[in-house]
């Protein structure tokens, strides 16, 4: 009974700090609306958990308008091209998100009237909500005391029980001390105001315990070692991959694309023509058209989640008659380096400045 006493004071106290402090998100009802009882649009803030699975709210924020802008709706997003959706989310990572977002987006509109499921088990069921989302969605949009568990929210709990346990072991005994202390009582604005004490006060380092309205309870904070919090197990170091690229332009300034298999990294992305990726060394290669290549003289140097990968770029200029072995031209009108992945975009500044030196 203490503890649930305890929980009711301490949850009280964050949701009245984030009535004054939260953060202004664009997809997040403001705390002074939603203690009347208004609630986010379900659409947005599944499209705004899916973005920013993994990913900072600095980088969702313009995709997110953007998105809203253009597919305002389920119904729209689910009747959207895939290319164009693809292109729309180039640059935010973590492609399968995006191939996922349109299967969930139909799945919602044709099997379930336009109407997401109200309740985590539900929402669990839909491609790409995985348990974090599921409760999100469910404790933002309807109002449901899930317990929502994000990197932000881990830190949060660490310190304030003071877990000395390194991530990921530490997760289970996080959630359950997180479960404590999640109310009845606005429970999305009080998600959300874990995750905003994570990002503003609680932070990875130099953490502003002089303001933070958990403070006196918080035993890492009493104990001295919040900054030290939470440990975490040594990651393995990313193995180093090798590949090339090879970036054409034909005389009427189209360029050599192709569009990568749906399966697999980058997958249902436009990119250029190249080799696998290998550990060990560049790999044996051949170009994918005829034609008079050269070293575009600097390497992509690009990090994914589980590897590294430095890319040799390879230029070259293109009469209008000729036939690639693979791939297709888009022409300079409809190509836009936006529409590409990071990591192809570095190769494609690479290589316009060494087609320009050339
Ligand atoms: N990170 C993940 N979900 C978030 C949200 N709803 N608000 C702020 N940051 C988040």
């Amino acid at each position: 009974m203490r503890y649930e006493t305890d929980a009711v004071r301490l949850s009280g106290a964050l949701l009245e700090w984030y009535d004054t402090h939260a953060r202004v998100l664009p997809w997040r009802i403001p705390p002074a609306e939603s203690r009347r009882g208004k609630r986010a649009d379900p659409y947005a803030v599944w499209l705004s958990e899916v973005m920013l699975q993994q990913t900072t709210t600095t980088a969702v924020h313009d995709y997110f308008l953007k998105f809203m802008a253009r597919w305002p709706t389920v119904e729209a997003l689910a009747a959207a091209r895939d290319e164009e959706v693809m292109a729309a989310w180039a640059g935010l990572g973590y492609y399968a998100r995006a191939r996922n977002l349109l299967k969930c987006a139909r799945t919602v509109t044709h099997e379930m009237g336009g109407n997401f499921p109200d309740e985590y088990k539900g929402l669990l069921k839909l491609p790409g909500i995985g348990p974090y989302t599921a409760a999100a969605i469910a404790s933002i949009a309807f109002g449901r005391p899930e317990v929502v568990m994000d990197g932000n929210i881990e830190r949060v709990m660490a310190r304030f029980y003071h877990v000395e346990t390194p991530l990921p072991d530490a997760r289970p005994e996080l959630k359950t001390l997180a479960a404590r202390l999640t109310p009845c009582h606005r429970p999305g604005d009080y998600a959300q105001a874990v995750m905003d004490l994570g990002a503003t006060i609680c932070t990875p380092r130099n953490p502003a315990c002089g303001i933070c309205p958990w403070q006196k309870e918080c035993r890492a904070y009493a104990a001295g070692v919040a900054e030290t919090l939470p440990r975490r197990m040594a990651k393995p170091a990313r193995p180093l991959r090798y590949g090339h690229v090879y970036l054409a332009r034909r005389d009427d300034g189209a360029w050599l694309l192709e569009r990568r298999p749906v399966r697999g990294l980058l997958g249902g992305m436009l990119g250029w023509p190249g080799s696998e990726w290998t550990e060990g060394g560049f790999p044996e290669t051949c170009p994918p058209a005829r034609g008079c290549w050269q070293d575009a003289g600097a390497e992509v140097r690009h990090v994914f989640t589980h590897f590294r990968l430095h890319l040799r770029v390879h230029v070259a200029r293109l009469p209008a008659g000729v036939r690639p072995v693979r791939g297709f031209f888009l022409s300079a009108a409809d190509f836009r380096s936006a529409d590409l992945p990071g990591v192809m975009r570095k190769a494609h500044a690479i290589a316009r400045k060494a087609l320009v030196a050339d």
